[in-house]
């Protein structure tokens, strides 16, 4: 069959390559790129911080995700179909399969929480809508916040709510309305942190944001710090769990893997970038903390929003751009669950959305009382490593600095040491000198880089 000879039959292509880079994009920017980049950014000392970040994006994350959707296109089904034939085909061992069901748990792990966030955006939507920010004080935006968080029904709707989004939209199968909503609303957020950008300018504080962001002072980077930035680098950029196999086997033959990975990933890295410089400077304007956490944007973007003109139409607009950019997300995060109970388990794609996203409901409730009721619920405490953190810090923790880069490493050790040369290049086109680049940092660097990180994080 096509299957056997590496071609793609019987599914159809991307309309375009334009669809993919939507796609793809909009599983990419999401809230790693507006809520959790700055608040990391804060809690590791700024510039140090996002130098280290930007060498991840172009030293780990970029090759990998040349290699995963290489990957999809060359075998053309569901990710662990794909890696089966692929592996088959060169006689590989049947266990690099196992790197697609690491990325289906990953995903699962992740959308848990990511949901919980997603409904904190969803809340705000109405917050802001309802003028409450306009005018208000630091403390007085600080305590709607830590209202919703002390607050488990609350939470526990929003929560519901997004994971519903995501079920409606996964049960039907992605349709060509959300490409069309993509190519829209995308730009759109981009639009409107520009905006922000332009308010932050004039908020007095710009400059010290910019020397925060980019003026790296490596007295305060951590050893567990540059894993956060590595494991953020393959969260952001949706890598390690075969999201970007999924998508990349329904890219055309003709379209170049590498630039179409370039340009995903640099419109991820500019929105975070964007995201950055139109919070620090409120922070710094109104003697915030930038370690503060989790909860930085929705303390910081308020007080913005309550601030400039049209404040209130603008932030409203503002969360639900970013609800969106979570939805299209947290679709790619649940897809391989399904795709893989439909395949491996003979469910339809009803019972099998339902199933997989009732449970990550159910699992999201455990991160949902680790705000309130069970913040003092530290289950692996007793090791240092991860002393202090709860279960919604653990799942995080454990997705994006141990599960995403685990699969990246096996992705990268099985298309720079085990793939043919030949068949890359012929999946590539790219010229000598650029295959042999892409080829070594995938075989060298990334797994070493990966190895040394893991390494001293657990010395
Ligand atoms: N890349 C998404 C973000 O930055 O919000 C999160 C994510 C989506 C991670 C899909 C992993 C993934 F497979
Ligand atoms: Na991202």
């Amino acid at each position: 069959t096509g299957a056997q000879e590496g071609t793609v039959t019987k599914r159809g292509f991307w309309s375009s390559r334009l669809a993919f880079i939507l796609a793809a994009t909009g599983s990419a920017v999401g809230l790693g790129n507006i809520w959790k980049f700055p608040y990391i950014t804060g809690e590791n000392g700024g510039g140090a911080f996002v130098l280290v970040y930007l060498i991840c994006i172009a030293a780990v994350g970029i090759p990998i995700m040349m290699a995963e959707v290489l990957i999809g296109r060359r075998g053309g089904h569901s990710p662990v179909n794909s890696l089966r034939l692929i592996t088959q085909r060169d006689k590989l061992h049947p266990l690099w399969k196992w790197v697609g069901v690491i990325g289906v748990l990953a995903g699962f792990l992740i959308l848990s929480f990511y949901s919980v966030i997603g409904g904190w955006a969803l809340s705000y939507v109405g917050t802001s809508a309802s003028g409450q920010f306009s005018g208000q004080t630091a403390e007085a935006v600080g305590s709607i916040f830590s209202g919703l968080l002390s607050d488990p029904m609350t939470l526990l709707t929003w929560h519901t709510l997004f994971m519903a989004l995501v079920m409606v939209v996964v049960a039907r199968g992605v349709s060509s309305g959300l490409e069309r909503a993509t190519s829209i609303l995308m730009p759109g957020l981009f639009v409107l942190l520009l905006i922000m950008v332009g308010y932050a300018m004039t908020t007095g504080h710009f400059g010290e944001a910019v020397s925060f962001l980019f003026q790296p002072d490596f007295s305060k980077l951590t050893t567990s710090g540059v894993l956060v930035a590595l494991g953020h680098a393959f969260f952001t950029l949706s890598l390690g769990m075969a999201v970007m196999m999924a998508y990349g086997s329904y890219l055309p033959k003709n379209v170049s893997i590498a630039k179409a990975s370039v340009t995903v990933s640099v419109m991820d890295t500019g929105v975070a970038l964007l995201a950055g410089l139109a919070i620090f400077p409120v922070v710094f304007a109104n003697g915030l903390e930038p370690g503060a956490g989790p909860g930085l944007i929705f303390q910081t973007l308020p007080l913005a929003f309550g601030q400039m003109p049209m404040g209130g139409l603008f932030g409203t607009l503002f969360f639900v751009l970013l609800v969106f950019a979570a939805w299209t997300s947290g679709i790619s995060l649940l897809e391989p669950l399904v795709e893989w109970l439909e395949e491996q388990k003979g469910m339809n794609r009803t019972i099998s959305t339902l199933i997989a996203g009732f449970t990550c409901w159910v699992l999201g409730i455990a991160s949902i009382l680790s705000l309130n009721l069970w913040s003092d619920v530290t289950p692996l405490g007793m090791f240092a490593m991860f002393e202090g953190k709860t279960i919604f810090d653990l799942l995080d923790y454990l997705t994006a600095n141990i599960l995403l880069p685990l699969g990246g490493l096996l992705v990268a050790v099985l298309v720079g040491w085990f793939m043919s040369k030949q068949a890359l290049q012929n999946e590539l086109s790219l010229s000598e000198g650029g295959f042999r680049l892409w080829h070594n940092t995938l075989k060298f660097i990334t797994p070493i880089a990966v190895l040394v990180v893991f390494f001293y994080n657990l010395a």
